[in-house]
């Protein structure tokens, strides 16, 4: 056999293992220009045909053109298999199961029920014209008690138990009062009962009228702080206080609105009932009573059992309210409040006894647990 001939059948065989192992499309195409291109020696060998001796021309320019057409259909071949194993990787890749669940939502969560309660009462009396005002957490003694008709020895500073904060740990730029409301020079005059936490959302009252000429119609949510702990109380809960001041309201007003507000948290068809009561910044003061609404006011449930929510009364306690005292509006005569020309009612409620009362919540501590179990039944 030839020299060329020789030649002609090593390199096929190179060839042929070369196209066989390329894995992908970049080295069978290496393949190809290494044995098939224009400077390989298969391309050389036909270009050199006419230089041989007669005899080998023949044969030779044969098989390597034979060659060169069988390399060719095997990388043909090659290329056609590697295309459709990457497109079938490409398609195992991207693959989705159309047949598995999907991936759930997480789930977003929702207000606590104290904050809806909140609002639902503020949006009441949004409705009715009032503006949402909101005030200091640590209160002076002075818009606590004295301001609200409390005078400093008055018995019913006792019935809160209040907790006091010590002066000199309030920043220095803080202007301090005594009990009378005479400003002090710094805070080594406080007395150690001067600075508090708010017992009621009441000190907003003056506040709010000192902010404010008459007429004023304002609510004051927020928090309020006691030292008591049991399933009814918490040393820190929520009220909303209200005022109402201008010509001519009367205890009518007062009765209607608290009746309007009522009827919009536990529905409309509720009644309403003030007793007389005792608050030193109203007079007259009256606690006020909704109609139950688990009985209808009938005390009795249908099987004939007492109803446990009215505990068989018929009637739910919501509030303290009353007649604005003349003597408060006496601390805001600078601000345009006088009596002679002026009235109004006022009222405070617990926002969490409002909750617990409409859920059906037995105790309050259940609102400050974070017990979730608790949380997403509202
Ligand atoms: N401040 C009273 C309390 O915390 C609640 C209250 C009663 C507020 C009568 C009022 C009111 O504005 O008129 O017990």
């Amino acid at each position: 056999m030839s020299e060329s001939l020789q030649q002609l059948a090593g390199l096929r065989d190179q060839a042929v293992a070369a196209i066989n192992r390329a894995s992908d499309a970049s080295s069978l195409e290496a393949a190809r220009v290494r044995y098939l291109g224009r400077k390989s020696q298969i391309t050389a060998i036909l270009r050199g045909i006419a230089a041989l001796p007669p005899p080998q021309r023949g044969p030779v320019g044969k098989v390597a053109n034979q060659t060169r057409r069988e390399l060719e259909q095997l990388l043909g071949e090659r290329e056609r298999d590697l295309a459709a194993a990457e497109l079938e990787a490409e398609i195992a890749a991207g693959a989705v199961d159309v047949t598995l669940p999907g991936t759930p939502p997480a789930p977003v969560g929702h207000l606590h029920l104290l904050t809806r309660t909140r609002r639902e009462i503020e949006d009441v009396f949004i409705g009715l014209g009032y503006r949402v005002l909101e005030g200091p957490e640590i209160e002076h003694d002075f818009y606590n008690f004295t301001a609200l008709n409390h005078p400093p020895n008055h018995p019913a500073r006792m019935l809160q138990d209040t907790f006091y904060i010590d002066p000199a740990s309030l920043a220095a730029a803080v202007t301090l009062y005594d009990s009378e409301g005479a400003p002090l020079p710094d805070s080594s005059a406080a007395g150690d009962r001067d600075v508090l936490l708010r017992t009621h959302t009441s000190p907003m009252q003056v506040r709010g009228m000192e902010a404010q000429r008459p007429p004023l119609f304002m609510i004051v949510p927020g928090a309020v702080y006691r030292r008591d702990s049991d399933a009814t109380h918490t040393p820190m809960f929520h009220q909303i206080e209200g005022l109402a001041v201008a010509p001519g309201i009367s205890l009518a007003d007062l009765k209607g609105t608290l009746l309007a507000f009522a009827r919009a948290i536990f529905g409309a068809d509720r009644e309403l009932r003030i007793r007389p009561h005792y608050f030193p910044f109203t007079e007259p003061s009256v606690e006020v009573d909704v109609s139950c609404f688990a009985c209808s006011g009938g005390g009795g449930l249908a099987g004939g059992d007492r109803c446990s929510l009215c505990k068989g009364t018929g009637w739910l306690e919501i509030l303290g309210a009353g007649m604005v005292d003349p003597n408060v509006f006496g601390f805001v005569a600078a601000a345009g409040y006088d009596p002679a020309e002026v009235q109004g009612f006022a009222f405070g409620m617990g926002i969490e006894r409002i909750a617990m009362l409409k859920h059906g919540v037995p105790d309050l501590r259940l609102f400050y647990d974070n017990d979730v179990r608790f949380l997403e039944q509202f």
